[in-house]
């Protein structure tokens, strides 16, 4: 098996970034971008963060608002938070010098066994296979592994494969390949099997079960959640709140939250905001905005933009003004982001609202 799919890397292999570099430093932070994104999608985040910390120290010193910031838009930001933690365990406890073996490599936070393996092979040739999406698929169907991939069983069957193939003098080159080759040729649909240069032996091309291979259990729940975001301009500034609590978006802004009457749960953001109106004082200039539903691995969010020119006094120790102007610097989940570019207007009109009228 090494043989040909070194043959085929060689010939099919895209030109990345992070495949001229030893540097486990520059590795790390494409693998870590990498767990979230396609290639195309990853590749800009990488460019940028390689150009503002082109050290592990220039990561570690940045501010978390920074980094999270520049990271915006890549989406399970806790991930950005353990890349700064890490840059300053890496500055401080390692004196700037990247663990050079897999153990170490793997106790740093938001390390796991994958990107332990892919640092310690791709930047020290250490022998440790890599399993991801790709190569799971990829050695399920070639190897016919009918266990589920997503449980300690199937996954401890595809190990037991890849330590037997794996290429030991070249692991680096082995686990790019094999990562590749899952990612380019045996893709999860349509796969190129009519080029593919293990056809002949493929356990799945040969018993026509590629689309049933890879089984999964696929036992993620996803819980329904409402956001109502109360959207409040005064004075050329708008209220934000800093998301400190272990929850989503932990370290990034959003706007004050409404606390719905129990009878609103469940009910479309229409339903309950007639019922609001009727229900609460000052109420008639809150306006319904926007809504969108946002999918995040465990919760499917139902967020909805109330205008209001007055925030709730309970509201106000929790948040904070920030200029208008200053808004899009900070760090904000994307539905935010998303909002706040498409109803620009809302801003244009709170400006207009106060022409500022001289004495004479
Ligand atoms: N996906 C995750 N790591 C990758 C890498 N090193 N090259 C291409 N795709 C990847």
């Amino acid at each position: 098996m090494k043989k040909t799919l070194s043959d085929w890397f060689s010939q099919y292999k895209r030109d990345l970034p992070w495949r001229h570099t030893k540097n486990p430093y520059f590795i790390w932070l494409s693998e870590v971008i990498l767990q979230q994104t396609q290639v195309v999608q990853g590749l800009p985040y990488y460019l940028n963060f390689c150009e503002k910390y082109p050290t592990v120290q220039d990561l570690a010193s940045a501010p978390e608002d920074e980094v999270l910031k520049l990271w915006q838009g890549l989406g399970y930001y806790s991930r950005a938070r353990n890349l700064h933690k890490t840059a300053k365990i890496i500055t401080e406890k390692y004196s700037g010098t990247f663990p050079n073996n897999y153990d170490e490599i793997r106790a740093l936070p938001g390390v796991g066994d994958y990107t332990a393996a892919a640092i310690a092979s791709f930047a020290f040739n250490l022998c440790y296979p890599v399993l991801d999406g790709n190569v799971s698929r990829a050695i399920s169907r070639m190897f016919g592994v009918t266990t589920p991939i997503d449980i300690s069983a199937g996954k401890a069957e595809l190990m037991k494969i890849l330590n037997k193939q794996i290429d030991k003098k070249n692991p680096s080159e082995f686990n790019q390949a094999i990562m590749e080759f899952g990612s380019m040729c045996c893709k999860p649909r349509q796969p190129l099997c009519l080029a593919c240069p293990f056809q002949k032996n493929c356990y799945a091309f040969r018993y026509a079960v590629i689309d049933t291979l890879p089984i999964k259990n696929n036992k993620i729940a996803v819980k329904p959640r409402r956001l109502d975001y109360l959207v409040c301009i005064e004075d050329d500034h708008i209220w934000i709140k800093k998301r400190t609590n272990r929850d989503i978006w932990q370290g990034l802004y959003d706007f004050p939250e409404m606390d719905l009457p129990r009878h609103c749960e469940g009910k479309s953001p229409k339903q309950s905001m007639s019922g609001l109106l009727r229900s609460a004082r000052n109420d008639e200039q809150m306006q319904l905005l926007y809504s969108c539903e946002h999918l995040l691995s465990h919760q499917k969010l139902t967020i909805s933009f109330f205008k209001t020119e007055k925030l709730p006094k309970n509201l106000k120790s929790t948040a904070q003004k920030v200029p208008l102007s200053q808004f899009f610097e900070l760090a904000v989940p994307k539905p935010i982001h998303n909002f706040a570019s498409q109803n620009q207007h809302v801003v244009k009109a709170a400006k207009k609202k106060r022409p500022k009228l001289k004495k004479f």
